[in-house]
């Protein structure tokens, strides 16, 4: 039986697919290529060692997913394939609305009629939206302060409702915090098209001076240093997750939400700080206007995660900073 991975090229499913196949499950990887390079393939396979099943395909194409049920035995799905950028969602919502959500649906007609009802879904903490005082914990009341959250939002309680009319539904939402880092064969990581939104690679750029300095938005928040407090989680804790998700769904009927982060907060000069000490480093950068939307603090409770998936995270704060680094300067020395 085979794991269907969408997504699979990217950030997280990359890493992910890497976690599966040690594990020893069968995968095949799905993926429309708009967010991510066929050259992933490549260095998945080399670092587990043996060829993976890859289809080019795009999820708003109903028949195309139809033929890879009829010419594959699938067990499961993993669905990362969505776009996941903030900033773009705001600018160009439709977009957001029509590929996250309609790629989904398609999805999931063609898992019922073929009788597939192991889901496990790519959500996010933005679904926290900014009304709580951390941590976070799944049973919070949930709203989404941008586009992109709220395809999240909207996909979670079209799962529920789904799982509650059709009870055969196994399905499991992963609320991501906040995930940097690399494979630690420095062969994977967080490849950004376009414009990085999202933390982590901006600090690489710094750092590897191909930007001036890295802008901090805010230092006058209500923290200790000044700067916005994040649940900063490495990506390979983050496969790991999915990997014990999986497991969950094959004994549990339902939909159940799950938080991965670590439960440890630090702050964005933190961040900058400890990716500086590990890597010998030195990161120029200025605190500018707070960035709309941004909330002050994001940490998750991960109580639930570590017990009903037995998983807790392996992987500090130092370690997100040192992989992250070490693949950074391989893919560079790559490119030039
Ligand atoms: C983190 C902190 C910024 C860039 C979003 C999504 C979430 C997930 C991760 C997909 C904030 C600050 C950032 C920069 C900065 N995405 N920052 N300078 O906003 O917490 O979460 O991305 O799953 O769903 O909501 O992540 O990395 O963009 O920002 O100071 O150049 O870093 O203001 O405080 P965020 P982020």
């Amino acid at each position: 039986m085979t794991v269907l991975i969408t997504g699979g090229l990217g950030f997280i499913g990359s890493h992910t697919v890497v976690e599966l196949i040690e594990q020893g499950e069968d995968c095949l990887i799905i993926d429309n290529l708009s967010k991510s390079s066929i050259d992933v393939l490549d260095k998945i396979e080399s670092i587990v060692q043996k060829k993976i099943p890859f289809i080019k395909l795009d999820l708003l194409e109903m028949l195309s997913i139809r033929d890879v049920f009829i010419k594959n035995n699938i067990s499961s799905v993993i669905h990362f394939a969505g776009y996941k950028s903030v900033g773009e969602s705001v600018k160009d919502p439709l977009s957001y609305y029509q590929n996250n959500l309609i790629s989904t649906l398609n999805l999931l007609e063609v898992m019922d009629e073929f009788d597939v009802k192991k889901l496990i879904f790519s959500s996010s903490a933005t679904v926290y939206g900014d009304l709580h005082t951390p941590p976070l914990n799944e049973d919070l009341a949930l709203n989404a302060p941008n586009p992109y959250g709220r395809t999240k939002l909207m996909l979670e309680q079209m799962l529920k409702d789904l799982s509650e009319t059709d009870s055969g539904w196994k399905i499991a939402l992963m609320r991501y915090f906040n995930p940097i880092g690399a494979h630690n064969s420095g062969k994977l990581g967080e490849m950004p098209y376009g414009i990085p939104n999202n933390l982590m690679p901006h600090i690489l750029k710094a750092a590897n001076g191909e930007t001036t300095k890295l802008q901090v938005y805010g230092g006058d928040y209500d923290t200790a240093d000044g700067s916005c407090i994040r649940d900063f989680i490495h990506v390979m804790d983050l496969a790991k997750g999915h990997v014990q998700a999986l497991k969950f769904v094959e004994a549990h009927n339902g939909c159940e939400a799950f938080n991965l982060g670590t439960g440890i907060g630090y702050s964005v000069l933190d961040l900058i700080h400890t990716f500086e000490e590990v890597n010998n480093v030195i990161i120029p950068y200025e605190i500018v206007e707070r960035r709309e939307g941004d909330i002050v603090t994001s940490v998750a409770d991960v109580t639930k995660a570590n017990t009903l998936l037995n998983w807790s995270t392996q992987f500090g704060l130092k370690d997100m900073c040192y992989d992250a680094w070490i693949w950074y300067k391989a893919t560079k020395r790559l490119s030039v």
